[in-house]
């Protein structure tokens, strides 16, 4: 395991870093590119997405994702969500902590209060007790907000090029440009924990953004930040949903 690992003044725990948006803004490039980054310096890594990463998730993520159930009302919607946290919680992520590894996920609960609080219009407080039961306590050592602005229709566009809209996509601009905005909103409450990191531009500077905003976390990252060349690598396409869909 490389040094620098972690800030947390134990070295028992491992990383939680998740990475947090609106629709097509790129989130799962830059997973990509940061768990191949940190693996070749020696780091175990955990690449995750929400809702999902358990058999059960998996099954919930079908489930609400599927623009079949238009039925779907949004207590039903946040209970779905919640669910699916809960379970890859206590069955992957506290275990992966546990043996010390870097885990990066595709959304966690700040998506719950962008989508289902500010974009359906739940009760903001209850939403966010909701999140603290279904995540048992545990909050993300570092959270990093890929925005591509605040109109959703960019990035809308991006997420569906390769296929039909799934339930949430099939929403419409208003509800993902209020999801847009309340990812602002959320990370003007939190700045210790989040960072906005703008993705409008090439994939190497959004890439050297994410690196720049995890400094404190790995400072070796320091180092890289001024290699325009190691960054330069994001820009060949390969790193471009290899895992996470939907980035
Ligand atoms: P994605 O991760 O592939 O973008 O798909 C997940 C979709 O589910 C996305 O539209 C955001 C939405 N979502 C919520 O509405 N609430 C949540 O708590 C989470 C984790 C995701």
């Amino acid at each position: 395991m490389a040094s620098g690992f972690g800030q947390k003044g134990n070295d028992k725990e491992g990383v939680f870093i998740s990475f947090e948006g609106g629709e097509g803004a790129g989130k799962s490039t830059h997973i990509n590119f940061l768990s191949e980054t940190l693996e070749e310096r020696g780091y175990q890594v955990l690449r995750l997405r929400e809702p999902g990463g358990t058999s059960l998730g998996e099954k919930l993520r079908e489930i609400v994702l599927d623009a079949v159930h238009q039925e779907i009302v949004a207590e039903t919607e946040l209970f779905i969500y919640e669910a699916a946290r809960a379970q890859i919680v206590a069955e992957v992520i506290k275990p992966a902590l546990a043996q010390k590894a870097v885990v990066l996920c595709d959304r966690f609960f700040d998506s719950t209060l962008a989508y289902q609080a500010f974009g359906r219009g739940l009760d903001r407080d209850f939403v966010e007790r909701a999140n603290a039961f279904a995540s048992q306590g545990l909050v993300p050592d570092r959270t990093i907000v890929l925005s591509c602005g605040k109109a959703a229709r960019t990035g809308l566009e991006r997420a569906t090029k390769h296929g039909a809209a799934d339930r949430l996509e099939g929403e419409g601009e208003d509800f993902h440009t209020r999801v847009n905005e309340a990812f602002f909103t959320i990370a003007q409450a939190c700045p210790e924990r989040i960072r906005m990191v703008e993705s409008a531009d090439l994939k190497s500077q959004t890439a050297r953004r994410v690196f720049e905003a995890l400094v404190d976390l790995f400072p070796w990252m320091g180092g890289l930040v001024a290699d325009k060349a190691f960054f330069e690598k994001v820009d060949v396409g390969r790193y471009g949903n290899k895992h996470c869909d939907g980035g």
